[in-house]
């Protein structure tokens, strides 16, 4: 995959060799980059990440939306050793997985068909995959790596795109980009050291052949109180989405799990998000989240208002969470019926559909029992089954997962890998 990106870079290069000057939005620099490396009248060539600088109007975004955003230009110091040692770094892939039963008992989706065994649906998901968790871990601010937080390992990322799950939620904390010191407003002085961890990780995921997830996992807090710095969430994600935007498989999810705050608040927030990335020329795939923990089952209750949020590119869904145990919050391994998974996203289903968007299930989970298995078949079935669900990645993987957390997909030993690694492949 290196090996062919390199080439098509080349390729890239040559074509554009003939012209003189970068074309609007273009790319005009970055790592192997061979073509012009200057902009047409009236834009400006603008240092993204070590792999893209893009013709950008005026230098830095166009406006346009609702938000008015501005932002300091900043050149990121990228160290040439840490590239170069992401460039050789290699994989090894070790682990085996052994194929458990799949138990489909009391199921909605019985019916014997093309699609993984008791589910018909034949359609494909665009993103299926885990959550790798780490970044986000902790409290400490900024924290210490490998102390405090870490970053997925590439052999954990490289084993589920090995088996063709393809999407990688990746939480990062808002206070490790941006120190509280300086605020949101301000991306000069965000923190390049965190930052240098999420550029490697994200280029892993996609340079292999991935989708990653960038998740802001801050769950509408900033500094310990309510983010309400609208303008300076926007800049913060003019910025983030320049910098990190490498290629069309990047994704941002804009915030995860807003709770116990003004429903205005979360519209202004995402719409903010939004405007400001797109401000950038950036069409990537947005994922908004919604009050009450984005939860599937109170959605239609808590977040009908989302459905006015505006995207010019319309290139947007709406992100859900749902977990199997009784109170829906993850932390049982008892599920409380075969059905439960299926039952609970039912009527975001139809808000889904009534609405015409596409939504997204960013994080669910369950033990590893016939109970629970059968509950979560049926929820990828019940998925699957709509046209409006793009996909779902599981909660979760990452390194430093205790031994019997019982929704670690850690490889090889997380306690849900035997019963959901085949499971989650077989809707592949
Ligand atoms: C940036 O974050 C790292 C940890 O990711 C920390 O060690 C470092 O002190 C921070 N830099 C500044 C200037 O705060």
């Amino acid at each position: 995959m290196k090996s062919d990106l390199v080439l098509l870079a080349a390729l890239a290069g040559l074509t554009q060799r003939a012209a003189a000057q970068a074309q609007p939005y273009g790319q005009c620099g970055g790592v192997n980059f061979n073509g012009p490396t200057s902009c047409t009248s009236g834009w400006t060539c603008t240092y993204s990440n070590p792999y893209y600088s893009q013709c950008l109007p005026g230098g830095n975004g166009g406006g346009g939306g609702t938000v008015t955003v501005t932002v300091t230009t900043t050149s990121y110091q990228y160290s040439t050793t840490t590239v170069t040692d992401y460039q050789t770094d290699t994989v090894t892939e070790t682990d085996t997985v052994t194929e458990t039963e799949t138990v489909t008992e009391g199921s909605p989706c019985t019916t014997d068909g093309p699609g993984p065994t008791g589910c018909d649906a034949t359609r494909s998901f665009d993103l299926l995959g885990v959550n790798e968790a780490g970044a986000e871990f902790g409290t400490a601010v900024p924290g210490r790596l490998g102390k405090d937080y870490t970053w997925p390992t590439f052999d954990s990322i490289q084993y589920f795109l090995d088996r063709g799950l393809n999407a990688i939620r990746v939480p990062i904390m808002l206070e490790r980009v941006a120190p509280p010191s300086s605020g949101l407003k301000n991306p000069a002085t965000y923190n390049q050291t965190y930052l240098s961890g999420l550029y490697q990780t994200v280029s892993y995921i996609t340079n292999s052949g991935g989708k990653a997830i960038i998740d802001i996992h801050n769950y509408g807090r900033y500094n310990g109180d309510i983010l309400t710095d609208v303008e300076g969430f926007g800049n913060m994600w003019q910025a983030l989405s320049q910098w990190t935007a490498f290629n069309d498989n990047v994704i941002f999810d804009l915030m995860n799990e807003y709770h116990d705050m003004d429903n205005g608040l979360v519209f202004q927030l995402n719409q903010a998000g939004l405007s400001a990335i797109r401000s950038n020329g950036i069409s990537n795939l947005i994922l908004v989240e919604g009050n009450s923990w984005s939860g599937a089952w109170t959605w239609v209750d808590n977040n009908d208002m989302l459905k006015y949020l505006t995207d010019t590119a319309g290139n947007m869904a709406y992100e859900m969470h749902q977990y199997l145990d009784s109170d829906g919050s993850g932390t049982s391994d008892q599920c409380d019926s075969d059905t439960v998974g299926a039952d609970r996203i039912s009527s975001a289903t139809q808000w889904c559909e009534d609405n015409g968007v596409k939504c997204f299930l960013g994080e669910f989970g369950a033990g590893s029992n016939d109970q629970c298995a059968a509950a979560v078949n049926g929820l990828l079935c019940a998925l699957k089954s709509s046209d409006a669900w793009i996909g779902a990645t599981w909660w979760a993987a990452g390194p430093w997962w205790p031994s019997d957390y019982f929704q670690s997909i850690e490889p090889p030993n997380g306690v849900a890998v035997d019963t959901y690694v085949p499971l989650l492949q077989s809707y592949v």
